[in-house]
């Protein structure tokens, strides 16, 4: 019997396996356009746990079960027995016996680990407070689309050091990207996560992490520039004084007039106009933030169909 493969960040996917992963996120997208049908998850059922709010996430994970056959379960905590207090781990052995694999969004990573642990089905993370794995799997596909690669490019990350930007220096260092980061003082991302990129980047002798914290200055010549909010789930009570602390980091015209000619501007949403990012780029023609919301269906049915199909 093989382990059951996990998804928690993007690591998880070895870097050589991607390729392979968004070919076949390009494969599902064009036979879901042709109409065609491709059902890995004939029988198999996927419960999807949300802690946190969701849009995309959800319906992007119901539609992509749907898609390949499977059945989708959404949980809310509310609702359900989680907030009630039932512990993970027991969560974890129950929704095992009943489903082909866990998705779950929630707070800490730590819980989304203890999930993992004791569940004997692959669990996937939809998003905690220190990494947005699928988005960004889906944001590098949307990269491929646009660009035509991943490689030789320059990517730009303005605003919160959170935990998108925490996954953007995970795939920075996994697959050797030239990363910059313009952040406020005591937003910036997580040390630790900075030097383990880093030295994953030495180790494939290319790439690199920079943190800034001038938004110009990260998006001279940037092709890839990157925003989130910068008040996050859980962080509502901090939302005034973050509006405060991060004045001067919109993505707006004049911080695209930076970048290369031909970037292209991602938001994983939703967005605050006139906060982390101006209307007229986000609704502008540099914007890919609706392709890219497109695009989580696409790659997380590809990661669905290798960790269950
Ligand atoms: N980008 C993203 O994860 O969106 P939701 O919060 O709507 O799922
Ligand atoms: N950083 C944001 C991302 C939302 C998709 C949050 O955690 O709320």
């Amino acid at each position: 019997m093989t382990a059951k493969r996990d998804f928690l960040t993007l690591a998880d996917v070895p870097a050589d396996a991607w390729p392979g992963l968004w070919r076949r996120a390009g494969e599902l997208k064009a036979a879901r356009a042709r109409g065609e049908r491709i059902t890995p998850l004939a029988g198999k059922s996927v419960a999807l746990i949300f802690e946190k709010a969701s849009t995309r996430t959800r319906v992007s994970f119901e539609v992509g079960v749907f898609d390949l056959g499977g059945h989708a379960v959404v949980l809310s905590a509310q609702g359900s027995q989680i907030a009630r207090g039932e512990p993970i781990e027991d969560t974890a052995r129950v929704l095992s016996g009943y489903c082909h694999a866990i998705v779950l969004r929630t707070f800490g990573q730590a819980r989304v680990a203890t999930l993992a642990k004791w569940a004997t089905v692959p669990v996937i993370n939809g998003l905690t407070d220190e990494h947005h794995p699928c988005q960004v799997a889906s944001d590098l596909f949307t990269v491929i689309e646009r660009h035509g690669r991943i490689d030789g490019l320059r990517y730009a990350w303005i605003g919160d050091g959170n935990n998108m930007a925490a996954s953007w220096i995970e795939a920075a260092g996994l697959f050797g990207l030239d990363l910059t980061l313009a952040c406020p003082q005591g937003f910036t991302p997580d040390a630790a996560l900075v030097a383990e990129a880093r030295a994953r980047q030495g180790a494939l002798g290319r790439g690199t992490v920079t943190i800034v914290d001038d938004p110009r200055a990260a998006a001279a010549g940037a092709d890839v520039v990157s925003t989130d909010v910068w008040a996050s789930m859980g962080q509502e009570e901090e939302a005034e004084a973050r509006r405060r602390a991060f004045a001067g980091y919109c993505v707006d015209a004049e911080v695209m007039a930076a970048a290369d000619p031909g970037a292209i501007v991602l938001h994983c949403l939703p967005a605050h106009r006139g906060e982390e990012i101006s209307g007229d780029v986000l609704d502008g023609p540099q914007s890919a933030a609706w392709q890219q919301a497109e695009n989580r269906m696409h790659v997380q049915k590809a990661l669905l169909e290798r960790l269950v199909g």
